[in-house]
């Protein structure tokens, strides 16, 4: 087993991971439900669904069936000129519960291709109609759009972007919103916009999850989409993370009265068996491209674009999804959640602590400033993990997000590890 580990040390590269570390990676076997299961025997929980993708617990049996029926019928096709039916099957869902001015999908592979598309059609909706003026993009400061050039560019320049940041291209960005800054927020937006030089602006909706899980209120979100349809901005939600049930909702959009004109989903789209990515558009949106010319075509696509078995083991996923019991589920992690962050709010670790749906987040008081590289995250991560729970902290911010399968009783151990915690560490 430690030859596998060395093996792939001296063979792969994995991501956010330091070459020059000395760790070996954990084997992981097979999984289950909510465990992981390590070559060595050990069953650790899956606190974070494996990077926020996994819904209904690992290895879930209707989703397995779905993609081996499909592996055995149709794997591939080419999706230009082709389509197929799990594909035709998956628009019907997805624009079934996505808000209701969604009116197109555009599929792709991953989150950050997601974005990426999203502000490529928003950048072309301008161009196809001989704009040439509304170039300019706004953003949230602390966010997180992924790991390609577009969506690095619309996200926080730091540590993760800063070799990059002579070829990203430039935009502009609001504070991030809080109880007491929102008033301002309004007036720098309405200021970025007045000149109606704004072609696209792109968010999080409430919640910033890399950022360190920050949620801001529904309520200025609206009115940012309001005065930015005023002067006709056209505005992205990136619900990659929040999608598909994370924050309570289906969508973190759901809260809102406003809604937006292009939506990018990925992550639990597929369950988190399969890479998927979608883009979806508004009437708007899809009017600037209803031409035969071929200048108006939006050219973009993947190899892999609507692959057959991610489309279909997106379709088992909305099942079970959509299915009551599911739902119940994710109310009952929230209450949970809620009752916990009464439980421990005034811990004198606790900074502060922040629920929305199935997300709860802990921000510890260190005596550095809360970041991703804040040195805490050097104990929570081994704390946790010596008592078999996966719980991979963003810097001096601890986040649970569960498959929705999560029982009570595993939850609870959960937070009393995290309590543990609280009173083991010192400042
Ligand atoms: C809000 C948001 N957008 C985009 C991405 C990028 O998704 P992916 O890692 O699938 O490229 C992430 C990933 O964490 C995300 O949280």
């Amino acid at each position: 087993m430690d030859n596998l580990q060395q093996l792939d040390k001296n063979n792969i590269w994995h991501p956010f991971t330091s070459l020059g570390s000395e760790d070996l990676p954990i084997l992981i076997e097979k999984a289950d439900g909510i465990y992981l299961h390590t070559s060595d025997g050990r069953k650790i929980m899956d606190a974070i669904s494996s990077w926020w993708v996994n819904l209904h617990g690992h290895s879930h049996p209707v989703i397995a069936k779905a993609i081996a029926e499909q592996a055995q019928t149709l794997e591939h096709v080419i999706f230009a000129g082709f389509t197929h039916r799990p594909a035709i099957q998956l628009s019907k869902n997805i624009l079934s519960i996505l808000p209701n001015n969604q009116t197109k999908i555009f599929f792709s592979d991953n989150g950050s291709t997601a974005v990426e598309v999203a502000l490529k059609i928003a950048f072309q909706f301008w161009h196809n109609q001989g704009v040439n003026n509304k170039q300019k993009v706004i953003a949230i400061r602390g966010a997180y759009h992924g790991d390609t050039f577009g969506s690095m560019s619309v996200g926080e320049r730091g540590s993760f972007t800063a070799a990059f940041i002579p070829y990203l291209f430039d935009v502009v960005y609001i504070d991030f919103p809080t109880e007491n800054n929102e008033g301002t927020i309004l007036n720098q937006f309405k200021a970025l916009i007045k000149n109606n030089d704004v072609g696209a602006f792109i968010f999080e909706p409430l919640v910033q999850g890399a950022a360190g899980m920050r949620i801001y209120t529904a309520g200025i979100l609206d009115t940012l989409i309001h005065e930015a349809h005023k002067h006709d901005v056209i505005c992205i939600a990136d619900e990659v993370f929040t999608g598909f049930g994370r924050t309570g909702k289906m969508f973190a959009s759901d809260y809102l009265s406003n809604q937006p004109d292009i939506i990018s989903i990925s992550k639990g789209i597929t369950g988190g068996t399969m890479p998927l990515g979608v883009t979806s558009c508004s009437k708007k949106i899809i009017s600037a491209y209803l031409s035969r010319d071929d200048d108006k075509t939006f050219f973009h696509g993947h190899s892999y674009t609507a692959n057959p078995l991610a489309c279909a083991a997106a379709n088992a996923s909305f099942e079970l999804l959509t299915n009551e019991s599911c739902q119940k589920q994710i109310k009952s992690i929230e209450s949970q959640h809620l009752n916990f962050r009464n439980k421990i709010k005034a811990m004198e670790l606790v900074q502060d602590i922040r629920c929305l749906g199935t997300i709860l987040a802990v921000e510890l008081k260190t005596n550095e400033k809360t970041s991703y590289f804040n040195e805490v995250r050097k104990k929570v991560y081994p704390f946790f993990l010596a008592r078999n729970i996966l719980l991979r902290p963003l810097g001096n911010v601890i986040y649970i997000v569960p498959p929705y399968v999560i029982q009570a009783h595993e939850l609870d151990h959960i937070y009393t590890c995290i309590e543990e915690f609280l009173l083991e560490t010192k400042k």
